[in-house]
């Protein structure tokens, strides 16, 4: 079997930090608020992994159809012999790209889910004699630093998880992605289009109540990691779409007033009833916006491809 190699770019305490930090500055602002890489604990990221068969979340199928109609030209554009993927989860897409990416030699899954990451690469290995899979247990938006693998490197981010940025991260983002491709290189980046609000709005409210879970779960984590009281049942899941942002949020709004503790904060946290934490944006797209956004971080747009029914995106950029 091929290596598979895990590694953690911070130490796990740089990581409780940054979750302390996060709640203490998102649950004392007004609007509350909570960044949605919390979600992803391993329950967190077997609920997105349910959340992707759903009947009412297209994404995961628009972008897959368009994976397998053009990884082959995907894989002619850019002789990719190192992938990087960021938020990469499952890796279940991805291996439209490794079939395709002939002068493959390695794969460089990046993620805050350490539990996605193992089961992803213990499994890809197993499957791909060859491959070398190194992954990293790292925050895309923290300072990023890739391993020393041969180039030229594709660097795929998938599933539209660049909507759940705002504009100004999205803009640093890219800035930090630009600043690790060299000439040769290219992002491969996926994006949700904007369309009809009620089938956005119902990608993110499931009639299974999927979603809800999925968002509840950042609740468990908090009661979980830093000795909260949160019950999760006091909370109803919303989802609405903010058409002058061009954006899905999704929140929690407490059924009733409460008072919740967190003890390895000191923090006393009082919710009005109906009071909305924002635990998510998924921002939708736009060719222009894309072009200029990549653009404005020194990346020109070479390719843009959408599903059959114009849902989803997938484009390639390189350096400028
Ligand atoms: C919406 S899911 C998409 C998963 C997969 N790429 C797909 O297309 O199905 C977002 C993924 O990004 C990871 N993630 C979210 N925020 C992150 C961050 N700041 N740094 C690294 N990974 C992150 C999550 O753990 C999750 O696996």
């Amino acid at each position: 079997m091929s290596p598979f190699r895990l590694t953690r770019t911070l130490p796990e305490d740089a990581a409780d930090a940054a979750l302390r930090d996060d709640v203490l500055a998102g649950l004392t602002s007004t609007p509350k608020w909570l960044p949605p890489k919390w979600f992803y604990d391993a329950r967190g990221s077997e609920l997105f992994e349910e959340i992707t068969s759903l009947a009412e979340y297209y994404p995961t199928r628009a972008e897959r159809e368009i994976l397998v109609d053009r990884a082959g030209d995907i894989a002619a554009a850019t002789g990719a012999r190192t992938l990087v993927e960021l938020g990469s989860g499952s890796s279940e897409k991805t291996r439209f790209l490794l079939d395709a990416l002939t002068g493959l030699r390695g794969y460089v899954p990046v993620d805050v889910s350490e539990s996605a990451l193992t089961q992803a690469g213990r499994a890809l290995v197993a499957e791909r004699p060859g491959l070398e899979v190194h992954a990293l247990i790292a925050d895309f938006t923290a300072d990023l630093t890739l391993p020393d693998t041969p180039g030229p490197r594709l660097v795929a981010f998938l599933g539209g998880t660049i909507g759940n940025l705002l504009p100004d991260e999205r803009a640093a983002f890219l800035a930090a992605v630009r600043a690790l491709l060299s000439p040769g290189d290219a992002l491969l980046l996926g994006t949700d289009l904007v369309k009809d609000e009620q089938v956005l709005v119902r990608a993110y409210d499931d009639a299974a109540g999927v979603t809800a879970a999925f968002n509840k779960n950042v609740l468990s984590v908090i009661n979980r990691e830093l000795v909260a009281d949160f019950a999760p049942a006091a909370f109803e899941h919303v989802a609405l779409w903010n058409a002058e942002r061009e954006w899905i949020e999704m929140r929690l709004r407490s059924r009733t007033a409460q008072t919740v503790k967190i003890q390895e904060l000191d923090l006393t946290v009082d919710f009005a009833a109906g009071e909305e934490l924002r635990t998510e944006v998924s921002a939708k797209f736009r060719r222009d916006g894309v072009r200029d956004e990549l653009a404005g971080a020194g990346l020109e747009l070479t390719h843009w491809w959408t599903d059959g029914g114009d849902r989803f995106a997938l484009s390639l950029s390189v350096v400028r």
